[in-house]
């Protein structure tokens, strides 16, 4: 797919394919850590932790609506099949809820931390491999879930250090738009629907124009009437929910949805940073109700999270209605914004003790040393070959270690181990077995 052979001089290039990502152990680290608090939110609201293979049959994802997804799908044919990278978890979720949904006991609030492949055009924080924290609410139609999300959602900032005010949440409903078209091109033809969202995600990268003439087209597949359009962009216009009432029709449901959630959400002490944005749509095409995108204030990166309801999508991949609504978070974006705002906490190797022997005749006994420190629970590394107590003293450090355990041939006869306190600067022996002297 890349540019060039990816062979240099002969043999295999050592880069990583473009987009994709080492991870060395600083690198774990911080990754460790930003799962952690994703994790720790979610079993804190209730959610249960599932996974689901990151390869597919391709069919799961390809569907027929146009949107970019699909298109940067990594898939292949072995043995006849036709297989796929995820681009993103919710067909995976959603096949699991269907192989089980006589058995299951709804509403189920499920989430996953799954790596997923696109290949995309890069900028900062989009990448072609990602991780995303998904948390998805099945079998729930009030938006007491969406609101049960988006309180998670602002959990997991919180725990990360973000202020309030530093990432903004902006919400929408498909159903505003839905209800707007009911009476008209819908009527015929509902499943111009998720082609015509898909087109409107656009707004932004091809401009109004370029939108409407995509959904007028008499080629295309939306076919909408000018009136239809110019309405269409002008309730993209909408920046509250008063504003967004001139566009509906009376006794619109979406819109008494879309109050309720604001009133729950202001129970959770959020409303405030959930503007209402009618221009909001995003580029799935299995959405049907509330949608949302996640932004750092300044809204210099792309989004941190998005999400929406789904109410559709088991019956599309052949299962029974059942509806749905959740978000994706990914690694990326967030680590910019960590990076920007000098979030990312210090994260060091976290090893307890180091256990030295002087010689390879004090080997032996410095093994049984670790392992009794190792028993204990605490973490242990044990000098390998031979080293320079300068060097071990200083690694010691380095690595945050509160104490070195030394073994030389003196405390060998004498059945003892030095043990140094790196913090205290002092020193006493005790036995081999742990016992003081
Ligand atoms: P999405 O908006 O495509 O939604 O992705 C969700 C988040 O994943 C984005 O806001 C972004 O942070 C991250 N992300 C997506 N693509 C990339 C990329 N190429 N590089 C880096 N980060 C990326 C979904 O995927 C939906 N399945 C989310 C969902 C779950 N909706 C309902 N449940």
């Amino acid at each position: 797919m890349s540019k060039g052979s990816g062979k240099q001089g002969g043999g295999a290039s050592l880069q990583p394919p473009r987009g994709t990502r080492d991870f060395y152990p600083e690198d774990m680290r911080r990754r460790s850590w930003l799962f952690e608090r994703f994790r720790e939110i979610a079993l804190r609201f209730g959610f249960e932790e599932v996974d689901a293979p990151m390869v597919e049959h391709a069919e799961l994802f390809t569907r027929k609506a146009g949107e970019e997804i699909v298109e940067q799908l990594y898939h292949f044919e072995l043995h006849d099949r036709h297989l796929a990278l995820r681009p993103e978890f919710t067909p995976s979720l959603a096949r699991l809820v269907i192989a089980r949904q006589g058995a299951l006991r709804f509403p189920i609030r499920w989430f996953a931390i799954a790596q997923n492949w696109r290949y995309e055009r890069m900028t900062r924080g989009r990448r072609r491999e990602h991780y995303q924290w998904n948390m998805d609410v099945w079998g729930e139609p009030g938006v007491e879930a969406e609101a049960e999300l988006l309180g998670a959602m602002f959990a997991a900032l919180d725990g990360l250090g973000l202020a309030r005010g530093q990432v903004k949440v902006r919400l929408n409903s498909r159903g505003l738009l839905e209800e707007s078209l009911r009476g008209g091109v819908l009527a015929d033809r509902p499943e111009v629907f998720a082609p015509l969202c898909v087109v409107i995600d656009k707004i932004d990268k091809i401009g109004a124009e370029a939108v409407t003439d995509l959904l007028c087209s008499a080629d295309g597949e939306v076919r909408l009437t000018s009136g239809e359009a110019e309405r269409v962009i002008e309730m993209l216009g909408a920046r509250s929910l008063d504003e967004a009432a001139r566009f509906t029709t009376p006794g619109s449901q979406a819109l008494a949805d879309l109050r309720t959630l604001y009133d729950l959400l202001d129970a959770y002490g959020i409303a405030d940073q959930v503007p209402f944005d009618a221009s909001v749509v995003r580029g799935l095409a299995y959405y049907t109700g509330v949608v949302f995108e996640a932004f750092d204030a300044q809204g210099s990166l792309r989004a941190i999270a998005g999400g929406g309801r789904y109410d559709r999508l088991a019956e599309t991949l052949g299962g029974r209605p059942v509806p749905a609504v959740g978000f994706g978070f990914g690694d990326a974006v967030i680590g910019e914004l960590l990076a920007d705002e000098g979030l990312w906490p210090e994260l060091g190797r976290e090893i307890q003790d180091v256990v030295h022997a002087f010689g390879p005749e004090e080997k032996t006994a410095a093994i049984r040393v670790a392992t009794r420190l190792r028993e204990q629970g605490r973490r242990v590394e044990l000098t390998l070959g031979q080293s320079k107590l300068k060097r071990v003293l200083g690694d010691a450090d380095k690595a945050g270690a509160e104490r070195v355990f030394l073994i030389g041939e003196d405390e060998r006869r004498r059945g003892v181990v030095t043990v140094r306190d790196l913090a205290r600067q002092t020193e006493h022996e005790e036995s081999l077995d742990g016992g003081s002297r």
